[in-house]
């Protein structure tokens, strides 16, 4: 298989690749020191362990676990849907990352998708960020191209390219909300007031229907002086006073149908937004037009490079308290956002703005600050939170196609954040009513945090996790969850130590591969451990590293093999990327049954899952077989 393989990759890599289409100028690998030369998000190169607590902090490793049955939910946030973790897509990678137009979708895409699905219901996403603000929706681009970037006018501090796009790329949206019911936020340019900028919501209405789950109205305005997109001097006065003739001009318009689907007012970084909610009335201005709060911001601002040495940072992400402090700045915003019945959206956030830090953002110690972080703000009343994905250049990409010029260029990266995202996920569920608590486990102990979600008030799920590194096992610690249940399911998301990197982050046993590796399709059999409890408690082994899911009743998500899954039979030359023609989507369902089960049973990258079981030695030839179909497939296409 390996030699077919790589026969395959070899001739894709042969055909000539149309460079003219995308110009890609930013942003360049940078050296990072180390021997690595290359894309960041494919940098290997691993920080230390955080130090495991000192002798003088007190620390118990087998405490109990109180859950509230008594209806009341004490202290958990609102209802939320599984939905609530998305991701938020930088603009300029539609194309890369969705595909170019509805008849082109990125197959690798559109299984993760699915996976989120089966879990949690359809996903809720976001395309937009710092390339929205110039974009210009233009009729077509040179050689039939949906997408491309220009590096001419103020390209602000992130390097950021101005784009150009047409519709095809709103109808691969809507085409992926047609297979998947994902639904979109999308941006409008607040780069200019007169005349304002609607040319997205004139078109991409009618595109995406009731898909379209909101619009935001300006991308971090905060920003806007230092990116050049304003003249010195711009102030929250000026700001307002922009977005009031902006959804002035909305209102007035002769075309747009809906008024009142406007989220902002994404401010992140240097103004406070309990200010502009406050000193503006900002929520009650604005009440008839916006249709929810949002958020931008990453705990800490990366983009002068040597400001935060990343293993101070490491060492501060992994306790409890760094996700509770993020939470906390906001409480206060959220209750004003509650009060005036407008749900909050974290449209975009990540372990560090400007790409995030080597080491940490691509470590199991970002899977466990995600996670904690989802859960903190869930529990913190917070509607949806996405996780941004920036690209090549990002080292915290939940999940990156490969660059253009990559040599298996069908091949994708999975990262930390997206095992995150798939547990809490799970933890919430597709019901709709799940509600989250931080349990302040082991008396608010900052490394074994645990969370408790209940479904129509009850405890149905606890999440624990342990955030100190000691392969040794002396840092494992038991939960004992006092519950009437006679036996629980238990899922873990496990990394040997939290500098870990891919490939060796598993969820519920199962890995996506390291670089280059994923069609966007879990590998690995898929393991839920039954734990027996008796005399009313469940001990529950947490291991440091890892995170557990305790599921408390039997209504846990099980695998379903006839999720929906997506095979690529085309390959294009001009981008040199898998993509999936729809067409042919709507009369299969990918891979059949039978071989997407032998590709999941087949580990890529753990041997031990091999050897744990014999299912997955038997089905490792059926592997073969699949991937060199694969691999035939796009070699016949190409
Ligand atoms: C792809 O381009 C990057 C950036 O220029 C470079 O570092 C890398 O070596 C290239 N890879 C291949 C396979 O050409
Ligand atoms: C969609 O994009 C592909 C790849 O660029 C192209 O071959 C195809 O013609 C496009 N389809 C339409 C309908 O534009
Ligand atoms: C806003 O962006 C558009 C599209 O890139 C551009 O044509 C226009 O000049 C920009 N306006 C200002 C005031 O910079
Ligand atoms: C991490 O994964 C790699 C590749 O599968 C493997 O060689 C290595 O032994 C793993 N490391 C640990 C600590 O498990």
């Amino acid at each position: 298989m390996i030699p077919l393989l790589a026969a395959a990759v070899a001739a894709l890599a042969a055909a000539p690749a149309a460079a003219d289409v995308s110009v890609y100028p930013y942003p360049q690998p940078v050296p990072t020191g180390g021997p690595y030369e290359g894309w960041q998000a494919y940098d290997p190169t691993p920080l230390q362990d955080p130090p495991l607590p000192g002798a003088d902090q007190p620390l118990n490793l087998n405490f109990q676990v109180t859950l509230d049955t008594s209806g009341q939910a004490q202290g958990a946030g609102i209802e939320l849907e599984g939905s609530y973790m998305g991701i938020s897509i930088e603009m300029s990678l539609a194309e890369a990352i969705i595909g170019p137009n509805a008849t082109w979708l990125r197959p690798q895409f559109l299984n993760l998708m699915s996976m989120l699905k089966e879990r949690g219901g359809p996903p809720v996403l976001r395309l937009g960020g710092n390339t929205q603000e110039k974009a210009e929706l233009v009729d077509s681009l040179p050689g039939g191209a949906s997408l491309g970037k220009l590096a001419i006018g103020p390209t602000g501090y992130t390097n950021t390219p101005t784009l150009m796009y047409t519709l095809d790329i709103l109808k691969a949206l809507r085409a992926t909300s047609d297979l998947l019911g994902i639904r979109w936020f999308l941006g409008i340019p607040m780069n200019q007031t007169t005349p304002p900028r609607l040319e997205i919501v004139e078109q991409g209405e009618s595109i995406m229907g009731e898909y379209l789950w909101g619009w935001q109205l300006g991308n971090e305005p905060d920003l806007y002086e230092l990116h050049n997109y304003r003249t010195a001097g711009y102030s929250q006065q000026n700001y307002i006073d922009e977005f009031q003739s902006i959804l002035d001009d909305l209102a007035a318009h002769p075309t747009i149908q809906t008024k009142n689907k406007i989220g902002g007012p994404g401010v992140c970084c240097l103004w406070k937004l309990d200010d502009i909610l406050t000193n503006f009335n900002y929520l009650d201005r604005f009440s008839s037009q916006l249709s929810s709060m949002i958020i931008e911001h990453y705990p800490i601002d990366n983009c002068v490079k040597g400001q935060n040495d990343p293993q101070t940072m490491m060492n501060q992400y992994t306790m409890h308290s760094h996700p509770q402090k993020f939470a906390n700045d906001y409480k206060n915003a959220v209750g004003l956002a509650l009060a005036a019945n407008k749900p909050v959206i974290l449209l975009e956030t990540n372990t560090a703005s400007c790409n995030g830090f080597l080491g940490l953002s691509d470590a199991f110690a970002a899977a466990l600050w995600i996670a904690d972080l989802g859960l903190q703000l869930a529990a913190t009343s917070f509607s949806h939170i996405m996780v941004h994905l920036g690209g090549q250049a990002a080292y915290y990409n939940p999940f990156v196609s490969p660059p253009h010029n990559a040599t298996k260029p069908f091949m994708w990266t999975v990262g930390p954040p997206w095992y995150a995202i798939l547990m809490v996920t799970e933890a919430l569920g597709p019901s709709g009513h799940a509600r989250v608590a931080d349990l302040n486990a082991n008396e608010g102990n900052t490394y074994t945090p645990g969370y408790v979600i209940y479904e129509n008030n009850q405890p149905a799920r606890v999440v624990l996790l342990n955030y100190m590194s000691d392969p040794t096992g002396a840092h494992d610690y038991t939960a004992n969850i006092q519950t009437a249940a006679s036996q629980v399911r238990v899922r873990y998301m496990l990394a040997p130590t939290v500098n870990a990197k891919i490939p060796n982050i598993t969820w519920a046993g199962q890995s996506f591969g390291s670089y280059f590796e994923s069609d966007g399709l879990p590998r690995g059999e898929h393991t839920t451990e039954t734990v027996p409890c008796s005399g009313g408690v469940c001990a529950i082994k947490v291991p440091a590293p890892g995170a557990a899911l305790v599921f408390l009743t039997d209504a846990a998500y099980q695998p379903d093999e006839d999720m929906k899954t997506f095979a690529s039979s085309h390959t294009t030359r001009m981008h040199n990327t898998a993509a999936v023609e729809l067409g042919a989507l709507q009369t299969s369902n990918g891979l059949d049954a039978k071989v997407r089960a032998a590709m999941k049973k087949a580990s890529t990258s753990s041997p031990q899952n091999v050897k744990k079981n014999d299912a997955a030695s038997r089905s490792a030839g059926a592997l073969a077989a699949a991937v060199c179909a694969l691999a035939g497939a796009l070699l016949l296409a190409a």
